[in-house]
Formats: structure tokens, sequence, C-alpha cells
């Protein structure tokens, strides 16, 4: 049973922690997606937003380093989870292996993902705020960013450095959500 009370979805919040950028990029196109089918949209970094009193739905987003969401994201899901319950709730993660792209070879991206474990502050929180989904999007990696040893599993590993991100699956994600909301009992937006 979905523990969502009906706030009216008018206005979405966009949340998002990044380091070096990528995430906010991922951010701001999911944003103008939704924007597009008629929503009143905020994207905001997470020490930007006061209350989400004012949203109806909520789509946070972090970079992952070292295995883990920045630490700004995990403050703000720790802080906003009972508020966040009464929503409709959806995640996404930019790191080194995304869903459909990754910095690495095809071979060790699919390996990699069998491996995967999801950051820690989405496990911790996952039963109370029940997120819709949760998607992995490959982000960039710059070698001024990543240490030697970085760089050299990054070459066994078969990988690259540069923008991976994929963005026709990061723009389906989000339209996908937009058809989501339009279908909410407290949608002014219908489809
Ligand atoms: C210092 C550092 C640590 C990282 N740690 C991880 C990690 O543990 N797992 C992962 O999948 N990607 C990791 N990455 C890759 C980042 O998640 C990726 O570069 C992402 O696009 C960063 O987003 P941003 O540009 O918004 O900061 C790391 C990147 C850096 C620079």
């Amino acid at each position: 049973m979905s523990n969502h009370q009906e706030v009216p979805i008018t206005r979405v919040l966009i949340g998002f922690a990044s380091a070096h950028g990528s995430t906010k990029g991922v951010a701001v196109r999911i944003g103008e997606i939704i924007r597009a089918e008629g929503f009143d949209v905020d994207v905001r970094e997470f020490d930007e937003i006061d209350s989400i009193d004012a949203y109806g739905a909520a789509i946070l987003g972090s970079a992952i380093h070292s295995q883990k969401w920045l630490p700004l994201a995990a403050d703000f899901i720790r802080a906003n989870s009972t508020a966040l319950t009464a929503r409709p709730v959806w995640l996404f993660s930019v790191c080194s292996i995304g869903d459909s792209s990754s910095f690495f070879s095809e071979r060790m991206a699919r390996l990699m993902r069998r491996r995967r474990k999801e950051p820690s502050i989405i496990s911790e929180v996952r039963s109370r705020l029940d997120p819709r989904d949760h998607r992995y999007f490959a982000g960039v990696i710059e070698r001024s960013q990543w240490t030697v040893a970085g760089d050299l599993f990054l070459r066994l590993c078969g990988g690259t450095f540069g923008d991976h991100r994929d963005w026709p699956d990061i723009e389906r994600w989000a339209s996908g959500i937009a058809t989501s909301l339009q279908n909410e009992p407290g949608s002014a937006q219908r489809a």
C-alpha cells in the first residue's frame, strides 16, 4: 500500500549534489523534460532547498564518490525523510557505471553492475521513502579528477576518460516520470 498522502502535484523539486558538474547537468536536463510537460519545476542544489512543503513530488540525485552519495545529498535525505514519504520520490545516482552506459568496457560494466551495492543512504531510507525508482547514470570523468591508481584501474577495465552520459536514456527516464506524474491523483496536468 502506498504511504503517499495527496500533496497536489503542480510543483516538482529536482534536488542534486554534484562535485564536478555532471550530476548538475543531468538534473537540469531532467528538469527541462518535466517542465516541457507543463509542471512547475525547481532544480536546486540540496543546500539551496529550505523546505519541500511546496512540492508535490521530488526527483533527487547525487554523484557517487567512494561508493556513497555526497554528504550534502545524504544529509538532505535524512533530514527530510518524513516529509518525503508524503510525496512520490524518484532517485538517481551519477557514477562510473550507469544502467545504459559506463566509463568501462561493456563486458566489465556488465560484471560490475551485477556486483554493485546501492549507496548506503538509499538502503537506509528505502523502507520509509518507498522510491518509485532509482536509476544509475554514467557521468563524466576527467584525468585531472582521478588518482594514478584510478587511472590504472580505468585502463585495465577498458575504460576511457570523458563524458559518458547517455542523454537519450536520461530523457526517457524523465519522460517516464512526467507520465507518472500526469497520472497521479493530485496532478493538474493530465496526460
Ligand atoms: C574522487 C572521485 C571518486 C569517485 N568514486 C566513485 C565511486 O565510488 N563509484 C563510482 O561509480 N563512481 C565514482 N566516481 C565517478 C563519479 O561518480 C563521476 O565522475 C560522476 O560523473 C561525478 O559527478 P559530478 O561531476 O556531478 O561530481 C568518482 C569520481 C571521483 C572524482
